[in-house]
């Protein structure tokens, strides 16, 4: 592995690797001073582009804990404003000794622009409505953990699925892991015939529900997703308030799932929208076991990309 741009990319035994690390990893969270040497010397660029809370927090936390030093950037305020291409701002940073950028950028396909040009690992943090690579990795982390295996689930994943990279990852990843994925959400915020054959991994495949309870039937993970207005461009959904009412998850849309299935969500969460405000305190809702595990699997990858240089 040079870089991580996407989940399409990663062989079953790539991902198996990462999670494997990752698991090995969460001890040196544990610890009372969780700090190892192991990435001393090495410079991290944090590329944000787009607002972040827990994967720019958690990248910078692997980092700190594996005692690599790290250079974040913003936009605003930098030469950009004047008028300096994102090749030329990466060429400059990396001239001050950068060993490895993690990149979150609101158009698609930037990380993978970079990897063609830029000689040093590049991470996608995120990019557009494409993939959002190490988010579907803590995902994978969690469900492993909890549920003890990655393959012969339904996943559900529920809401915006065209425009989110959250879901385009996960329909990838949990396919690859030996799982089937169901979506569901309104009929325009679905993929498209196309896109469904790009995301169709066989055996397991994956399916396109216009119903809801299609989906949500006997799930063993449930994911519900933001509505991503900033990428529609128009309205495409009437009102919040009437997507909360049709495809927001509440205690009772809960009832046909699996006895101990899971809820997720990528965050950041709409409460009172996508999943209503009793499921704060569901049983089984793994929401912030998602971003703990964040830190460990940013603490792999970072492991993997730069311990062999
Ligand atoms: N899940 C996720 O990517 O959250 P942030 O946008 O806060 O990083």
């Amino acid at each position: 592995m040079k870089s991580l741009l996407d989940i399409y990319s990663l062989s079953f035994s790539e991902i198996e690797e990462i999670l494997i690390l990752a698991e090995n990893l969460k001890e040196i969270l544990g610890r009372p001073i969780p700090k190892v040497p192991t990435l001393r010397g090495k410079q991290v660029l944090l590329l944000f582009y787009e607002p972040s809370t827990r994967t720019k927090f958690s990248f910078e936390r692997a980092c700190k804990v594996l005692s690599a030093d790290l250079m974040s950037f913003s936009a605003k305020g930098s030469s950009i404003e004047k008028g300096e291409t994102l090749l030329d701002t990466v060429k400059n940073l990396c001239a001050l000794g950068v060993n490895l950028i993690v990149i979150r950028h609101p158009l698609s396909g930037t990380p993978h622009f970079l990897s063609k040009h830029i000689p040093i690992p590049i991470v996608n943090a995120g990019d557009g409505r494409h993939e959002h690579p190490t988010q579907a990795l803590l995902d994978l982390l969690t469900v492993k953990e909890k549920l003890g295996t990655l393959s012969d689930l339904k996943v559900a994943i529920i809401g915006d699925i065209k425009h989110s990279r959250v879901a385009h990852s996960d329909i990838l990843a949990f396919q690859k892991m030996g799982s089937q994925v169901f979506v569901s959400g309104p009929a325009h915020l679905l993929p498209e015939p196309k896109e469904q054959a790009f995301f169709e991994i066989k055996p397991r495949g994956f399916r396109v529900c216009y119903k809801m309870e299609e989906a949500l039937k006997g799930a063993d993970v449930v994911m519900a997703l933001r509505i991503q207005r900033e990428r529609h461009g128009e309205a495409l959904i009437p009102s919040l308030l009437e997507y909360a009412q049709t495809f927001g998850l509440n205690k009772k849309t809960l009832e046909i799932i699996k006895e101990k299935a899971l809820l997720m969500h990528p965050g950041p969460i709409n409460w009172g929208v996508e999943l209503s405000f009793e499921l704060e305190n569901y049983p089984f809702q793994v929401i912030l076991d998602q971003v703990e595990n964040g830190v460990a699997i940013r603490m792999a990858v970072l492991l993997k990309l730069l311990s062999g240089d």
